[in-house]
């Protein structure tokens, strides 16, 4: 299949291009490298160095694609906080841009990046997609937009799409893995005072409503959620917008993490006690009932091998 995938430099977006080039399929890659990395796209995939505000650049990226893999996109829920205009922006205005130049080039199948970060604070637990949506952060509510704007484009343009709302992705595939800056997610800050003694890592609370009063997350690895948008691709119906919640249905705290972390790497991790973090949501843990069912996926790491992943990844990309 030949498939434009936007975001394709990104952390999750090099690691489903790789499998893509695997498997045979021709790709293209559109990233306008503010936060990807040239060097993490697979060779074989061709580049385009482009931004989701330019719509010229949308159209001849789109020329002789079947289908659409949508990662480009702002993803952090600190920042949205403090630059919504950014993430409405780069998230809601340029996926219109995106589906707008889909239409005209009639490339109507897409599979979305979107994120867990749009049910807010559940009110059960674990999320299934039927619950309610209630983002906390400006980053939720442009990807909650985008998920709508998809159901339109599936109703009106006979769009066939999927959103697949991550949970926690980390880990890493080889030399494919986090390298954000600055870096705000979890398992790598935890990892780099492991690897740095001048760097103390920050619990942001330890006062939540949750077992130990740290926030509790779905942790998932990146080659699994990848896997999910290969399977993704095959289950694509034209008049059908599919919703799917991906994770492992495990909820960690951070001190489980950090557990995880001192297990794997057999070093004690110092630690801080800091002020919440404006936009966390308590607990975000996830049925993956309806992604198993509709796209005969399941996910198979753990959250040692996560941590094993990108650790190793982290030692030698420090
Ligand atoms: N945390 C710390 N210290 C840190 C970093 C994080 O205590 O240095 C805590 C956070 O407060 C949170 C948990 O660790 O409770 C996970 O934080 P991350 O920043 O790793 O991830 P988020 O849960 O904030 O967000 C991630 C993605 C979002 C996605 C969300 C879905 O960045 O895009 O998962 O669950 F929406």
């Amino acid at each position: 299949m030949k498939i434009l995938v936007t975001g394709g430099a990104g952390y999750i977006g090099s690691v489903v291009v790789a499998d893509l080039i695997k498997l045979g399929h021709q790709v293209k890659v559109f990233d306008d490298l503010s936060t990807g990395h040239e060097d993490a796209i697979d060779p074989a995939a061709t580049f385009i160095n482009g931004s989701m505000l330019d719509k010229l650049a949308l159209a001849s990226a789109l020329h002789n694609c079947e289908a659409v893999i949508h990662f480009a996109a702002k993803s952090l829920v600190g920042e949205s906080v403090t630059n919504p205009e950014l993430y409405w922006n780069t998230n809601l205005i340029g996926t219109k841009n995106l589906l707008t130049a889909m239409v005209q080039a009639d490339v109507r199948k897409i599979v979305f990046s979107s994120t867990a970060a749009v049910y807010g604070d559940p009110l059960s637990s674990p999320i299934t997609e039927t619950a309610q949506t209630i983002p906390k952060s400006p980053y939720g509510e442009s990807k909650l937009a985008v998920d709508d704007l998809l159901s339109e484009f599936c109703q009106s343009e006979k769009f066939a799409a999927i959103s697949l709302r991550y949970f926690n992705v980390a880990g890493a595939v080889g030399n494919l893995g986090e390298r954000h800056s600055p870096e705000t997610h979890l398992i790598p800050n935890i990892l780099s005072a492991v690897l740095n003694s001048e760097h103390i890592f920050e619990i942001y609370g330890d006062s939540w409503p949750t077992k130990d009063g740290t926030c509790i997350r779905d942790y998932i690895h990146v080659a699994d959620l990848s896997v999910a948008h290969v399977k993704a691709l095959t289950k694509l119906t034209h008049g059908t917008h599919h919703i799917l919640n991906l994770g492992t249905e495990t909820g960690s705290s951070v001190l489980d993490v950090v557990a995880a972390v001192e297990a794997v790497t057999g070093k004690k991790v110092e630690t801080q006690i800091s002020s919440p973090r404006d936009g966390d949501p308590a607990i975000l843990v996830t049925s993956n009932k309806l992604a198993k069912e509709i796209l005969g996926w399941e996910p198979v790491y753990d959250l040692p091998k996560i941590v094993e992943d990108a650790y190793e990844f982290m030692k030698a990309n420090r």
